[in-house]
């Protein structure tokens, strides 16, 4: 398996490429910002799309692959190289037509949210949805590189730090050490300091994915701390994925608490965290408003499912020691009503 690798600098390396041999596909939205359209004008050969969860809709698919076709037309497309410029839902999307173009062309991530900047455009995950759940088709299909552009990042407004919030709280907390000791500290979040952070996340995201790059053993399955619950909150509250992930971390620590996995003074001290103040709060409102039977059907179509009716759940031991359990799903909605209570 071979490594991306992760470029970091201020603005677009355009000298770095010949746009004539690339497909840039690349969301809308960042027509509106001066460093998206910037890049974007550079290149001849591009497809538009909107971001979203609908993007990664099987359903849409066979259009996009066709209009994609038709973008190329009859361009010579053996040196063909896929950009993707965007979020998680286009760099998903764009990752995946990359895989399976004509057999697959190399790809380029240029993640344009911090959720993607830190954690979807990296480790090689492709994905598509189908019957009414995330990433049920999908290929391993790391990209040859990962540009990381300050620039493109700070066009972002505001409010989507809390979805990067979410995964850098995630991935800090598998990682323990000092990238844990940064984020548990830090009074605030906002752009400057989250860029500053950046290349440490991402590399205990690397560290992970290295050890087991395909799934194999089940080892990465760690990076889906927060997850479970998380996509249930997603897709049945419709909350964006960073944040529904920065919810289910709560509920997988206060789990991992409750079965005695995650000491007093370990717990105390993450509770204490800005950032699990942040979500604690959204997660109490999520909890009084998430409909059981649908949240059971959700967990059941979980992709981590180790058999009918059980599904590999990840805890915390400690920052820096995420653990797969096996339980059942009438264990995680016994959980739901236990933290619904509290
Ligand atoms: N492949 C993986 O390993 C992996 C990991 C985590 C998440 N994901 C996927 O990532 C997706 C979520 O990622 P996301 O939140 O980046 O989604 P997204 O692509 O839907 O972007 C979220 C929103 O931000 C907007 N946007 C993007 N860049 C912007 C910019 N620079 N300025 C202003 N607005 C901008 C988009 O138009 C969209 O409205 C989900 O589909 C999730 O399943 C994949």
């Amino acid at each position: 398996v071979e490594f991306s690798t992760v470029r970091y600098s201020k603005q677009f390396p355009l000298k770095d490429f010949s746009p004539e041999s690339c497909l840039l596909i690349f969301d809308e939205q960042l027509l509106k910002a001066k460093a998206g359209k910037k890049i974007i004008q550079r290149f001849p050969l591009k497809y538009k799309v909107k971001a979203g969860e609908k993007l990664k809709d099987i359903k849409a698919f066979p259009k996009h692959a066709e209009s994609i076709l038709k973008t190329l037309n009859d361009k010579n497309t053996k040196d063909l190289k896929v950009i993707a410029l965007g979020g998680g839902s286009v760099g998903d999307f764009a990752g995946f037509i990359a895989s399976v173009l004509k057999r697959g062309v190399p790809l380029i991530q240029v993640p344009s949210t911090w959720l993607s900047a830190i954690d979807s455009a990296h480790g090689g995950k492709t994905g598509l949805n189908a019957g009414g759940a995330k990433n049920q088709i999908g290929t391993f299909f790391p990209a040859e590189k990962i540009l990381i552009i300050e620039d493109l990042l700070s066009s972002q407004p505001q409010a989507r730090l809390n979805d990067g919030a979410g995964e850098l709280f995630k991935i800090a907390l598998i990682e323990g050490k000092t990238l844990w000791k940064k984020v548990s500290t830090l009074q605030t979040l906002n752009q400057k300091n989250l860029w500053k952070l950046l290349p440490e996340a991402i590399n205990a995201k690397y560290k992970v994915v290295k050890k087991d790059p395909q799934e194999k053993t089940g080892y990465r399955q760690i990076l889906n701390l927060g997850h479970t619950l998380g996509h249930v909150i997603e897709a049945t509250l419709r909350i964006s994925h960073g944040d529904a992930v920065g919810q289910g971390l709560i509920f997988a620590l206060r789990w991992s608490h409750e079965r005695g996995l995650l000491n007093e003074k370990d717990f105390a001290e993450i509770e204490s965290s800005f950032m699990f103040k942040e979500f604690e709060q959204k997660l109490e409102s999520s909890l009084k408003k998430l409909n059981l039977t649908k949240s059971r059907s959700g967990l059941l179509m979980d992709k981590k499912k180790s058999q009918k009716d059980s599904l590999f759940f990840i805890l915390l031991k400690k920052p820096g020691q995420a653990v797969r359990q096996k339980v059942s799903v009438q264990d995680v909605i016994n959980e739901v009503m236990r933290q619904k209570a509290l």
